[in-house]
């Protein structure tokens, strides 16, 4: 089966290097290169002198190394580098589906974990995260899904779009009945150290099963999307080899300077990290500020983590509201359509320095609505 447009990456293709203000991003504020050779005195040099040759299909060693000391249980020849986490998941689903196969995906969702499963022929149950019970997934519901062909299941936490960070004992539960049914489990990691209160990070699912994949990547907690280095960490040497195997028909490897900046920015996560938890918190307390006072426009969760949330529009259509804000503020939020969701959301990112004049932008446009009496 072909695959479908990707929705949500369309739209930003349309509009991500237009506008003005993204208001809906899901990658932390970057740094400039610059920024980041500043962590240590000999990293320029070490930057001049990096050879540009092929670098190594699983990844530069001292990255892998680096990526490692991540998880609690990793040695670094259980890690795969990829170009970006979007590779690593296309290559995880063609490493281990086959048409016929059931998967079930965690939904609303980014589109990618369910769409090459798709194509592929699987048959899919979405295992839906819903706003009346603040995007809580529920358990009896995953496991009333199982079939007996069920081959993977897959988990993102905390989540794109809902920001919902999973408890610890729900997420212990599915990580055994994974293990105990024989089903891979493949846990989206990629916002995972942004949990604005530390106690509540969860293990990676790596580090807890021993057949589980977890994903992660540069580009979203720790704000380095450009560098397009992202991996797999994961004890299940089969799933691994498989992978990497596949990977001589896309990148081959990744790009050396690429992982060098990487290696570089690992080293020093926990700043980078702290600096773009910063961000997030100032920046939700000017949103709280929003909700309360535009209460009868909007209804939101607050995110427990991550660097987005799912906001409802209460009334109007979600679409045109977007596309009237876009076009009269140059603010960008994306609708909830662009994952196939009815219940007209929108997403909301709130990692970006320039945030409050985001925010003042669309005060003042809801303030216009309001006076023309247009109350969407
Ligand atoms: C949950 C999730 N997984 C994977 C990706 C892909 O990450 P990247 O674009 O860095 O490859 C994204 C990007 O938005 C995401 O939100």
């Amino acid at each position: 089966m072909p695959l479908t447009p990707f929705k949500l990456e369309r739209y930003f293709a349309r509009y991500e290097f237009n506008v003005k203000y993204l208001l809906c991003s899901s990658d932390c504020e970057s740094l400039s290169i610059g920024d980041l050779l500043r962590f240590e005195p000999e990293a320029e040099a070490g930057l001049k002198r990096h050879w540009l040759g092929y670098t190594e299909s699983s990844g530069a060693p001292s990255l892998r190394q680096e990526i490692s000391r991540i998880y609690t249980g990793i040695q670094p020849e259980q890690v795969l580098v990829h170009s970006g986490a979007e590779e690593a998941i296309f290559l995880f689903m063609h490493a281990v589906l086959q048409p016929g196969d059931h998967v079930i995906v965690q939904w609303p969702c980014y589109q990618s974990l369910f769409e090459i499963a798709r194509s592929i022929g699987c048959e899919l149950s979405f295992w839906e995260a819903r706003l009346e019970n603040k995007w809580a997934p529920d358990l009896d519901e995953l496991k009333r899904n199982l079939r007996s062909n069920t081959r993977a299941i897959i988990i993102n936490t905390p989540h794109n779009p809902t920001g919902y960070l999973m408890p610890e004992d729900e997420y212990g539960a599915i990580t055994v009945l994974a293990q105990e049914r024989g089903i891979l489990l493949f846990s989206d990691e990629v916002y995972r150290e942004l949990e604005y209160d530390p106690a509540e990070r969860l293990p990676s699912a790596c580090d807890i099963n021993p057949t589980a994949v977890s994903l992660g990547v540069m580009s979203k907690t720790y704000g380095l999307a450009g560098l397009r280095i992202g991996w797999i960490a994961t004890h299940n040497s089969k799933v691994l080899a498989r992978m990497a195997t596949l990977k001589d028909y896309t990148t081959i490897c990744s790009s050396a300077p690429s992982e060098y900046l990487s290696e570089l920015a690992l080293r020093h996560r926990g700043q980078i990290v702290g600096r773009n938890l910063q961000i997030i918190q100032d920046n939700l307390s000017l949103l709280d500020t929003l909700f309360v006072s535009h209460a009868e426009r909007f209804e939101w969760v607050r995110p427990r983590a991550g660097p987005i949330a799912f906001p409802r529009l209460m009334g109007g259509d979600v679409e045109q509201f977007c596309h009237q804000l876009v076009t009269s503020s140059g603010v960008l939020l994306l609708p909830g359509t662009m994952y196939d969701h009815p219940g007209n959301h929108f997403r909301l990112g709130f990692a970006r320095k320039n945030m409050p004049q985001a925010l003042a932008q669309l005060e003042q446009f809801l303030d216009a609505r309001s006076t023309t009496g247009v109350l969407a």
